[in-house]
């Protein structure tokens, strides 16, 4: 059976994941959140003490001990580092920053790539991250480029920590989201642009719900 996939690429706070998961939820698709993979990596790393900007070839070399698996159960999508629970704990913002560092190495992206095309075979997904129309799925029957400005980013994932409890600054989270948007544009393996053939989205005037429907409106046209 030949199944649908949706690649939605975009930077740092653009709304991806929600918007993707809620269009997900109501199409009856799988929502896989490549950036949680990434997420996961890194957070092997700092548990194992490696410094994944001046030492990358032991994480390289202890790769096969990461084993990363994602579950669906009725409190969502979790992820599974070597058999724990991490989802809660890979949204930190040490681990968002190594993740976006570890993100640049080719051997960590040929590992995650393998398995985020796997799980694309087996299901209808919506799949997002950085380099899901260009690289990992370039034959998706919907490619979205789903952006906002800098500052909207910023102010909606200040506004999400908020609202969970957690202290944080507006500065310093921009200050992270530019650090993570360059290097995540400028590195040499699967940088994050928008693919010619992709439906650029831009949610800087657009809420929640419309952002939702315009990412399902796009999809339906191809049902
Ligand atoms: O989407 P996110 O913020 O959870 O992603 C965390 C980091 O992972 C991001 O800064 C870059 C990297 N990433 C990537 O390089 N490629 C992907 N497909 C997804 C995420």
């Amino acid at each position: 059976m030949n199944y649908i996939s949706v690649a939605i690429d975009g930077p740092a706070g653009a709304g991806k994941s929600s918007v993707s998961k809620a269009a997900a939820q109501s199409l009856g698709f799988t929502y896989i959140d490549t950036g949680a993979m990434y997420r996961a990596a890194a957070l092997f790393a700092i548990e194992n003490g490696i410094d994944i900007r001046n030492d990358r070839e032991t994480l390289i070399n202890r790769l096969e001990e990461v084993k990363i698996v994602i579950r669906y159960t009725d409190k969502g999508q979790r992820v599974y580092l070597n058999g724990r629970d991490v989802s809660e704990r890979i949204r930190e913002e040490d681990v968002s920053i190594g993740a976006s560092d570890v993100a640049v190495i080719q051997e960590v992206r040929d590992k995650l790539v393998a398995l985020q095309r796997k799980m694309a075979r087996s299901a209808n997904v919506i799949m997002d991250g950085r380099d899901i129309c260009t690289y990992v799925l370039p034959n998706a029957q919907v490619k979205i480029f789903l952006t906002a400005s800098a500052e909207s980013r910023a102010q909606r994932r200040y506004e999400q920590l908020k609202e969970k409890g957690e202290e944080c600054d507006l500065q310093k989270i921009r200050e992270d989201m530019e650090y993570r948007d360059k290097n995540d544009s400028e590195r040499a393996v699967a940088p994050l642009k928008k693919a010619d053939d992709a439906v650029l989205v831009d949610t800087t005037e657009l809420n929640f719900e419309q952002s939702v429907e315009k990412i399902k409106e796009l999809i339906k046209n191809v049902l």
